[in-house]
């Protein structure tokens, strides 16, 4: 029984995460007694962080925010892909709903997903998955060929594909109804070093329909 946690005669499984579980909500209540019944009553994030699935990039953790204060999305390669149903439903929730005031596309150098994507193997399902990356390289080929390093070219092809989700992000009909009301809402794009655990922000900052059209 490999995973052996069918009830009821599963034994316990995991017994270390279950103990650091422990701690930290220990360790949480110690330094604040109301932290988790403040929780409880609503969250009201100021950010949503549409970022990759890749282990290596905790978002809260990145940017030193608690529980309550970052709606996530994340998924291979940080992509918004405008038929996704899942980034859909995150970004109207949060736009509408959650009302946050800053949604921020963070890829990561290194990323797994982005080299798949132009690498030329195929694994399956998630060559389609990772089919608008190719798209955001073949319209930018004459740029990236023209880089002799691969590092680097993959490197370029990450912000490409961030500045890419950007468009896709402050395009969405969902944050053009909210500036048109008035809300204030920015798109970032950000690229986070798996080397140094430092974001670098494009400067592709969008707040309205003016700075999208700008961003070419
Ligand atoms: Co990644």
């Amino acid at each position: 029984m490999p995973c052996g946690g069918w009830a009821p005669y599963g034994r316990p499984m995991l017994d270390d995460l279950k103990a650091n579980n422990r701690a930290w909500a220990e360790d949480k209540v110690a330094a604040d007694p109301g932290f988790f019944k403040r929780l409880v009553g609503q969250q009201a994030p100021q950010y949503l962080w549409i970022g990759c699935s890749d282990s290596r990039v905790p978002a809260n953790e990145i940017v030193g925010l608690d529980p309550g204060e970052m709606f996530v999305h994340r998924n291979v390669a940080n992509l918004a892909p405008p038929q996704d149903a899942n980034y859909l439903s995150v970004l109207q929730f949060a736009v509408d709903v959650l009302k946050v005031k800053h949604i921020l596309v963070v890829g990561h150098y290194g990323c797994g997903g982005i080299r798949a994507a132009v690498d030329g193997e195929r694994l399956g399902l998630i060559d389609h998955w990772l089919h608008p990356i190719r798209e955001v390289n073949h319209e930018h080929r004459h740029e990236l060929e023209a880089i002799g390093e691969e590092k680097a070219r993959l490197e370029r092809l990450c912000e490409l594909n961030v500045i890419r989700q950007v468009r896709n992000v402050a395009s969405d009909v969902f944050v053009q109804d909210a500036w048109a009301r008035g809300q204030e809402l920015c798109v970032h794009g950000w690229v986070y070093s798996l080397e140094t655990g430092i974001v670098n922000d494009l400067g592709v900052t969008v707040g309205g329909l003016e700075e999208l059209n700008k961003l070419g």
